[in-house]
């Protein structure tokens, strides 16, 4: 049988920095898989004139799964076609409408689902003739009935805990969406289910995490709340997440972006991005065996060689350098002095 494709996408900024670190990681895992780089986001616009270029497209529906660093950057602000409407292109062409978003750190062990093929992202928009800007938040039934009904699985799974987030006490789409997680909710008597209003909920994220068990909402939303759950765990450089659908490849990325403030510098945290390839171990390969060894030694990385936004001076490439070691079952060496490069 023929090798099982990862696409990779390193996309802008510290992407594809911090992408590099997880195929050194990959290399050394014993899984039979074939790595493959393709052009995506401002780095893909620059060379093809498109951030998903139909090639890059076609090898990621053929992938078992799809890795990917960050997009984005100032660069690309005043062009016509954005890197980030690559990224929104492949969620919605691959239908992974399910991102899971954990978060842990201590006593906190939590996970965001967020809706991620709908809402504001993908509903109409334009300009009218007075000068006026719209987007639009529409949902379909079905569309929040499948997110929510991963959510409530993902529950069962783990403490049996399920908070729905909405602001039902002014959108209609949220209204829906309360109705509907009511009718999904008998089909899983073993979860204890709430409802949150949205404002309320990112208080609750900061000022108690450790109640919270698995949380679902809808896109927007979603993607606020998992930087403030990212934030009370370790930051963005740690928050890793897995988009999923019903079927076909997932997409494995890191919360966080393209960082322009810290690219070209070494000093951007892979930790996301190689937890990353902890979740596609997990789901995409089923070995969760695999996906306990990446995350172990990140952990001991993460103690024995600190990035700067935690604390450290570990560089992208001598935190990489820990998990590998680690993984191999040598104690890491110490970690080098970082020479800022002279370009
Ligand atoms: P960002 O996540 O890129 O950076 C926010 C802050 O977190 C910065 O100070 C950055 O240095 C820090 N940070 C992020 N990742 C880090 C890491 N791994 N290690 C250490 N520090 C890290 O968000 P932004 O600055 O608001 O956005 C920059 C660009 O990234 C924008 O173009 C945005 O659209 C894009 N973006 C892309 C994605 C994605 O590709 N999935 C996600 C978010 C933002
Ligand atoms: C994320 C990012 C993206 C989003 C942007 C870059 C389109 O912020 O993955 O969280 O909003 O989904
Ligand atoms: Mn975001």
């Amino acid at each position: 049988m023929a090798a099982d494709l990862i696409a990779c996408l390193p996309g802008d900024g510290i992407g594809p920095e911090v992408l590099e670190q997880a195929v050194r990681v990959l290399g050394q895992l014993p899984i039979d898989a074939k790595v493959v780089q393709l052009p995506f986001g401002g780095a893909a616009i620059d060379e093809h004139g498109d951030p998903l270029p139909a090639q890059t497209l076609a090898a990621c529906r053929e992938a078992r799964a799809v890795l990917l660093g960050a997009v984005g950057g100032p660069r690309w602000d005043g062009s016509a076609v954005r890197p980030e409407a690559g990224l929104l292109g492949l969620r919605k062409e691959l239908d992974v409408y399910a991102n899971l978003r954990p978060a842990t750190r201590g006593a906190i062990d939590l996970l965001i689902v967020r809706e991620l093929v709908g809402g504001l992202y993908f509903g109409a928009r334009g300009v009218r003739e007075d000068g006026t800007v719209f987007d639009t938040l529409e949902y379909h039934p079905t569309e929040i009935e499948r997110v929510v009904r991963r959510g409530f699985e993902l529950a069962a799974s783990r403490r049996g805990s399920l908070v729905s987030v909405d602001k039902a006490n002014v959108l209609d789409t949220s209204r829906l969406w309360r109705r509907i997680v009511e009718t999904v909710a008998p089909e899983f008597p073993q979860v204890e289910l709430r409802h949150a209003l949205v404002d309320s909920f990112a208080m609750e994220l900061v000022s108690s995490p450790e109640r919270i068990d698995v949380a679902v909402s809808e896109n927007m939303f979603g993607d606020i709340l998992s930087d403030v759950a990212a934030a009370v765990t370790g930051g963005l450089g740690v928050a890793a997440s897995a988009s999923l659908g019903d079927r076909g490849p997932g997409i494995f990325e890191p919360v966080h972006g393209s960082a322009p403030d810290i690219a070209g510098t070494g000093r951007a945290n892979p930790t996301a991005m190689l937890r990353s390839v902890a979740l596609m171990l997990e789901h995409s390969f089923g070995r969760s065996d695999l996906a306990a060894q990446v995350t172990a030694a990140v952990e001991s990385a993460l103690v024995t060689h600190p990035t700067p936004d935690l604390g450290g001076t570990a560089t992208t490439a001598t935190f990489g350098d820990a998990v590998l070691s680690s993984l191999a079952g040598q104690p890491a060496g110490k970690e080098d002095a970082w020479t800022p490069a002279l370009n």
